[in-house]
């Protein structure tokens, strides 16, 4: 089918973003651009997750009224989805109306199902996770095996969500699909997860009296809905399930649902039960994508080590001569560069500052920059292919590049898809040192010297192509450099001779060598 639906997490607004939420929603984007330049037609689903004590009590310990602390958090994360260039098609928060309309609807239907029933309940409850957990499942007598920070012990009456019903369907579907929870490492764990043990009822509402900042329990007004359960329905509520919306239709399932590592059971387990229980059909992928660290160390409040990613783009902006774009860019490419998939990475100012100099500077930046200028010395800008023929020079990494570059972006591991493409620029520089230009212009031999330059401005154009779901303001200057017009980054422009003609304007260098002493 010619749609493709990806969703981010709905963020907490708690608190304000860093760079780990930086990193999931950069790789949504790039997964968004990357299918639409297929032909796609794409719908990326981005939010915030605004019910739950965590933020009930954020609020307080701020002094304001919750909905106006909700408010200002989705403005910044809104705003900071906007400066790292982020082409998400809708932002569904959780206090909309028509969420919590379908909200409602689910939990209706689960219950005249019989899926769901009200039930005493004595169990320990993590307030960072916002879950409930029974004593076996706790670790170091009394933290939670999730967050390692104390439990606390509550008995309760509260409704239920029979997810055991669905033990036997879940299993079965998870050892036919492999591929529906990647990378394989946490595919494993899910695995292992459901070997040790069986699938408890998960507990779907929380009493008023204990938690009032939730969406009404559509069967009984002493309740709320737990977060968990109303946060999940965003992913089909934000295409307006239940609501008779033609877009829930057209993109549902879901292709792919991109998360950190930590919400892995939410997704990988409770939704695709509640799915089946609403007989709807179950997504492409969960993938789940490793964590950002500060020396090694998660990034904390208490630590003091967390980045901010506004600080981080001006400081960068301020490095590259003022510019935001240049900054943008760079640090989304060093997000999707830095980390092989699922793991786990270090983040640090000259990790990044790093990456810019090597990749961007020197490999990408020096490429453009004395290629444009060497058809502007040689040929006044004005470069036409002879003989359209791919140098034999390029054909390894180029055919590289065109077979698999694709597959590893489909499989999120942008980090193989980037190593071919500057495998590729190595290539074109290295042709750059081997023709040696400067002579064929000494002796004369202008065939040679046009071929050469239609060559390198010709890799320069399917480099840009490539690098456009990644870097889309690197790539679109690079395409007004070579002349070209208005940007299409259709996949299908990546081919060799696509363009015979260019006609070049020559720029300042995409990326300068920067320092950060
Ligand atoms: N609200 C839930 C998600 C509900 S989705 C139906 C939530 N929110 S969160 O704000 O705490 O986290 C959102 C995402 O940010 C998660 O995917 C999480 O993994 C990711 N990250 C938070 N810190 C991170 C790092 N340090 N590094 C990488 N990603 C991390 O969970």
């Amino acid at each position: 089918m010619n749609k493709f639906y990806l969703t981010s997490p709905i963020y907490y607004v708690n608190a304000n973003p860093h760079i780990g939420h930086a990193y999931t929603n950069v790789i949504c984007d790039c997964m968004a651009r990357f299918q639409r330049m297929k032909g796609k037609e794409v719908f990326f689903l981005t939010g915030t997750d605004e019910h739950g004590e965590k933020i009930q009590k954020a609020a307080k310990s701020q002094g304001v009224e919750t909905k106006d602390f909700i408010d200002s958090k989705v403005d910044t994360f809104k705003k900071l989805w906007q400066s790292l260039n982020l082409s998400y098609d809708f932002f569904i928060r959780t206090s909309w109306q028509d969420h919590k309309e379908t909200v409602k609807k689910v939990i209706e239907k689960l219950y005249q199902k019989g899926d769901i029933y009200k039930s005493k309940y004595s169990a320990f409850y993590c307030l960072g996770c916002e879950t409930f957990w029974t004593k076996s499942q706790l670790i170091e007598s009394g933290k939670c095996p999730e967050c390692q920070r104390d439990c606390e012990k509550i008995s309760e009456e509260n409704y239920f969500f029979r997810l055991s019903k669905y033990e036997d369907w879940f299993k079965k579907y998870i050892s036919d699909n492999p591929e529906f929870i990647r990378p394989a490492i946490r595919y494993n764990e899910v695995r292992g997860f459901l070997e040790n043990q069986s699938l408890t009822d998960l507990c779907i509402s929380r009493p008023k009296k204990r938690v009032t900042w939730g969406i009404d329990f559509p069967l009984d007004d002493n309740y709320v809905v737990y977060v968990w359960f109303d946060a999940l329905i965003n992913y089909i509520s934000g295409l307006g399930y239940g609501l008779g919306k033609k877009e829930f239709d057209f993109f549902w399932p879901a292709d792919i649902h991109f998360i950190g590592k930590d919400i892995l059971r939410h997704h990988a387990i409770f939704w695709p039960i509640m799915l089946k229980a609403l007989d709807l059909e179950i997504p492409g992928c969960i993938f789940a994508h490793g964590w950002w660290k500060i020396e090694e160390e998660k990034m904390s409040k208490s630590k003091g080590n967390i980045v901010n990613p506004f600080d981080l783009i001006a400081r960068v902006s301020g490095l590259l001569g003022d510019s935001k774009d240049m900054a943008t860019d760079a640090f989304r490419y060093f997000l999707m560069r830095e980390i092989p998939v699922g793991l786990d990475g270090n983040f640090s100012l000259q990790a990044l500052v790093d990456r810019i100099n090597s990749d961007l500077a020197n490999d990408l930046g020096n490429l453009v920059y004395r290629s444009l200028n060497m058809c502007q010395k040689y040929v006044q800008g004005k470069v036409k292919s002879i003989s359209g023929q791919i140098p034999v020079e390029f054909q390894q990494k180029f055919g590289n590049l065109e077979k698999n570059y694709d597959q590893f972006i489909l499989k999120g591991d942008f980090y193989r898809a980037l190593d071919l493409l500057f495998e590729f620029i190595g290539v074109i520089n290295k042709y750059i040192e081997d023709s040696q230009p400067w002579n064929l212009h000494k002796a004369g031999k202008e065939n040679q010297l046009a071929d050469f330059l239609y060559n390198i401005c010709e890799g320069i154009r399917v480099v840009s192509v490539y690098l456009y779901p990644i870097m889309p303001k690197t790539a679109s200057s690079v395409w007004d450099q070579l002349g070209l017009g208005k940007p299409s980054f259709l996949l299908s422009d990546a081919c060799w001779g696509k363009q015979n003609s260019f006609l070049i304007k020559k720029e300042k260098p995409l990326f300068p060598r920067i320092d950060v002493n």
